[in-house]
């Protein structure tokens, strides 16, 4: 079939790739490239084998690999070939220099808008895909500008909402598609370029249009509202646990309330994943450098709160546990930052599994995706870690089982099983408030949920 329209990606990560895919299965007639400057990544975009992890990825792929959908090294020639261009690089938190900790680190993203620049022998569209600081696509544009008159480049914000886990139903179904664009005659062309596409699956009421900063401010603030009720919940399960109300019950009465609604309010051991923090930390830098000090410490608090989290429970696995961990064997079931995903970008399981190791204690970490993940990110810490993919195996001769990712298998083990071969008094620090508490309880465990009362043996 000839391709109407030839559409380029550079950046094969966890958002370039499902988001292409998806595309090239909703519209056969369009060829997409994808592109990226790590050639191993593409290897395994065009492997059996692919780069991430994300259920119901693999048959999209299978599908349309080869057909409209490609993953290629040569990114000089790509960028010649293609009109429409997104740009789904990584974005970082910026490590050095102002900003540090803070800002979003522009490099990889300022390198692709000049190689875009530099190849292109046509006018282009280019479309913003990774999450950005407000007022980026400005600079894009300053620099796609100097192109001096030869080509026009057009710069579109089209954020991506999919969450890791569920990214193929999220892009399948998404709640909205967001179009930032100039209000101008040529942006208004490029934006209905983008409508065409989106709209072969996607419903025209669901696909909204803005301005360019209000597109990228949008990003933004959607990470930070989410990650906000995340916060408010655990920071209300630290209350729950010194006064035997229970977080569930709670989260349960508070989310009836249909202003409020139910999603979004599981008290665990913090978020992790790529975006929430890096995107909070992006808006408290805008608002430091926009002069509102106010604003920018009520959004840093949510990252405060997530971290307090996670420290409250490492201090309750020390003070479950006789205030002392040195020699003990803990097995950590999951350790990806979420169910159904082998990422580990900002898991909490990092955090907790450094802290444990700095207490002494010998880990056996166990996941079903992520334990080449876990393996890198722990490298170059100090302490005895093994990597056990069977939970059964992994958990026995241990003193105590923390569950750190809600993958469904955890819910489903058999715990009298496991408690048979683990050194008695066996623990569980339930951080994902999972499993059945009370009949582990019956079976023997003392049991440590998150803003629960601990059903613990000890008579004092
Ligand atoms: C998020 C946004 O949801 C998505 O729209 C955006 O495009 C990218 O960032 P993601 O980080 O992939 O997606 O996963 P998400 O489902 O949002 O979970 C983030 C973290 O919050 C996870 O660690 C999860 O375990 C935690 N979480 C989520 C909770 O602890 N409790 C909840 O109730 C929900
Ligand atoms: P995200 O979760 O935002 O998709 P990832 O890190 O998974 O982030 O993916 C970003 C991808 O972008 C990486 O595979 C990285 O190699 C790629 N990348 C970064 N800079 C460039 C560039 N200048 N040209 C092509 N690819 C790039």
């Amino acid at each position: 079939m000839k391709s109407k329209k030839n559409i380029l990606c550079i950046g094969a990560g966890y958002v370039g790739g499902p988001s292409m895919a998806m595309i090239a299965y909703k519209c056969p007639d369009y060829r997409i490239t994808v592109v990226d400057i790590n050639s191993d990544r593409i290897d395994a975009w065009n492997s059996e084998e692919l780069p991430i992890y994300e259920p119901g990825l693999d048959k999209i792929v299978k599908k349309t690999r080869g057909r409209n959908l490609f993953f290629k090294k040569d990114i000089e020639n790509q960028i010649k070939e293609n009109d429409i261009i997104f740009v789904s690089v990584h974005t970082p938190t910026k490590t050095y220099g102002a900003g540090a900790d803070m800002a979003a680190d522009l490099q990889y993203w300022e390198k692709t808008a000049r190689q875009i620049l530099k190849y292109s022998r046509s006018s282009k569209i280019v479309i913003e895909k990774s999450t950005l600081p407000v007022k980026t696509a400005l600079a894009m544009e300053k620099i796609l500008s100097s192109a001096k008159g030869k080509f026009r480049f057009e710069v579109l914000s089209n954020p991506e909402f999919m969450a890791e886990g569920t990214a193929i139903s999220d892009l399948e179904n998404p709640d909205r598609v967001l179009i930032g664009s100039h209000q101008t005659k040529s942006g208004l062309k490029a934006r209905a370029e983008l409508i065409k596409i989106y709209s072969r699956w996607i419903l025209k009421e669901k696909i909204i249009t803005s301005n360019i900063w209000s597109s990228e401010l949008s990003k933004l603030v959607a990470n930070a509202f989410l990650a906000q009720r995340v916060s408010s919940i655990n920071s209300i399960s630290a209350l729950c646990e010194k006064t035997d109300a229970d977080i569930s019950e709670v989260a349960e009465a508070v989310g009836m309330d249909s202003r409020i609604g139910n999603k979004f309010l599981k008290a665990g051991i913090g978020f992790g994943g790529s975006c929430f923090k890096k995107d909070i930390l992006n808006l408290v830098y805008l608002c430091r450098y926009y002069g509102l000090k106010e604003v920018a410490s009520y959004w840093e608090n949510v990252v405060k709160i997530n971290e307090y989290q996670q420290e409250r429970f490492v201090a309750n696995i020390l003070n479950g546990m006789f205030g002392t961990l040195a020699g003990k064997k803990i097995c950590i079931l999951g350790f990806a930052f979420k169910a159904d995903t082998g990422d580990t970008r900002e898991s909490p399981a990092i955090y907790i599994s450094q802290k444990l190791l700095a207490e002494h204690a010998e880990l056996i970490i166990s996941d079903p995706k992520a334990l080449k993940n876990a393996a890198a990110d722990l490298s170059g810490i100090k302490g005895k870690v093994k990597y056990i993919e069977d939970p059964y195996e992994a958990a026995s001769g241990c003193h105590a089982l923390l569950i750190l990712t809600d993958w469904d298998l955890y819910m489903n083990l058999d715990f009298r099983k496991i408690y048979k071969t683990m050194v008695k008094p066996a623990f569980i620090f339930d951080g994902r408030n999972i499993i059945d508490h009370k009949k582990c309880f019956s079976i023997g465990f003392n049991v440590y949920p998150i803003g629960k009362p601990a059903l613990s043996h000890f008579k004092i």
